[in-house]
């Protein structure tokens, strides 16, 4: 069967985040939560979100952050986002604001564009279009999530710890809802999500070659196990000068990170520091290579509930490789750790 070719995980199920106000289908039969058990409807609604037009980039600017009360909410989700560890991490100085399972700063990964602002970098999964891509469809749970549940999911906590009404998630909503006040709503965006307008190579990666070259250009500042450069006062709460791309704290084995398609793709845009869409500093071949080192040989913490991801096969991606999708073929397994890759279905 012919694979569906869809440019991310989730489809969003709604153009307005006002959950009641929806054009494109029936979300009353959607709320939020709900499991989708066929594989059609799972597949209709991919290609009903693959299918809703493009718009084009739209660059927030600074200095229209809006004054008074609004503005100051917006802020605090800047500060956030940017300073996470140190204000919401396991070591936070306030006890009650550990909220983190780990130390990292959403900034790490969604990063810094051209606005200064976090989370405006073009194919480093920016947040401009966020608001458009909500309530949606996780295919990796196969159920309905809010911003509310993605955003828990990124900092690995529970409605427990940050329920939808407390001030640091309104803040970070506030500011991710502000960067796409000038989106149109139901539509996709152009330069968002990760790159894939390239052709990963028709390989097998080469985690050799890849350790040679995370030594060379990536060690200095990640370190040779991976496990990132920790500020002097990190057990104060300080967090990480370089985040770490291994060890306990950062993505899992279960983690989207952890496919290579989606790791090179945001290697090639983003690293080694400094390279852009436009301006990529690697080669695609050295991204994959790269890859395929950082999530095959270096250590990472085990999410034991990753067996019960992705539980459509048709609608997995390729590069989820764990062994417990495999039991059968070896061969497969090999195949999915290590490429090649034959889709552009990589997230
Ligand atoms: C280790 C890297 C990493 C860190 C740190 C991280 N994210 Fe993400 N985030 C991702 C990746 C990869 C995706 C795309 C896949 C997915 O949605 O899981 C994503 C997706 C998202 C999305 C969905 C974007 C969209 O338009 O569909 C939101 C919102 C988000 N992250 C918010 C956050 C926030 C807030 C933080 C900090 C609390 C954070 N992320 C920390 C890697 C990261
Ligand atoms: C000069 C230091 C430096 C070099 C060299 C460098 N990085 Fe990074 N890396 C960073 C910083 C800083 C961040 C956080 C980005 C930010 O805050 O904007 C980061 C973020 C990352 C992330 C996402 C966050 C995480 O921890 O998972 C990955 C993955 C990553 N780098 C991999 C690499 C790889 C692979 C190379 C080599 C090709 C590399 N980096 C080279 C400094 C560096």
């Amino acid at each position: 069967m012919k694979l569906l070719k869809i440019s991310y995980f989730f489809i969003a199920l709604t153009s307005t985040h006002c959950y009641s106000q929806q054009e494109t289908w029936d979300l009353k039969k959607y709320p939020l939560g709900t499991k989708i058990t066929n594989i059609n409807e799972a597949k209709s609604l991919v290609e009903k979100i693959e299918k809703r037009k493009k718009q084009a980039w739209i660059e927030p600017n600074k200095n229209e952050l809006p004054k008074g009360k609004e503005g100051e909410l917006i802020r605090y989700g800047i500060e956030l986002v940017t300073n996470t560890s140190q204000l919401i991490g396991p070591k936070a100085k306030k006890k009650e604001l550990r909220i983190s399972a780990n130390n990292l700063d959403c900034v790490h990964c969604h990063q810094v564009g051209l606005s200064g602002l976090p989370g405006t970098k073009k194919y480093s999964i920016p947040w401009i279009n966020s608001k458009n891509e909500f309530p949606q469809l996780d295919i990796k749970s196969m159920t309905v999530k809010s911003i509310e549940t993605i955003i828990r999911g990124m900092l690995g906590t529970t409605p427990q710890k940050m329920s939808n009404n407390t001030k640091e998630m309104k803040a970070i909503v506030a500011y991710i809802n502000w960067l796409g006040k000038k989106t149109q709503l139901n539509m996709n965006m152009e330069n968002t999500k990760l790159d894939n307008r390239f052709n990963l190579p028709k390989r097998a990666s080469n985690p050799i070659k890849g350790k040679a070259l995370y030594n060379t250009l990536c060690s200095s500042c990640h370190g040779i196990e991976g496990l990132g450069l920790k500020k002097a006062d990190f057990e104060q709460g300080g967090g990480y000068q370089f985040p770490p791309v291994a060890g306990d704290d950062t993505y899992s084995d279960g983690g989207h990170m952890y496919m290579i398609p989606l790791l090179t793709s945001f290697l090639y845009t983003n690293m080694p520091m400094g390279a852009t869409h436009d301006n990529p500093i690697l080669k695609i071949d050295d991204a994959y290579d790269i890859s395929s080192y950082i999530n095959n040989n270096l250590k990472r913490k085990h999410d034991s509930n990753r067996m019960v991801l992705y539980p459509f096969k048709e609608l997995r991606p390729e590069g989820f490789a764990i062994p417990e999708h495999f039991k059968n073929s070896n061969q497969e397994f090999e195949k999915a750790k290590f490429g090649p890759f034959q889709s552009k279905f990589w997230w």
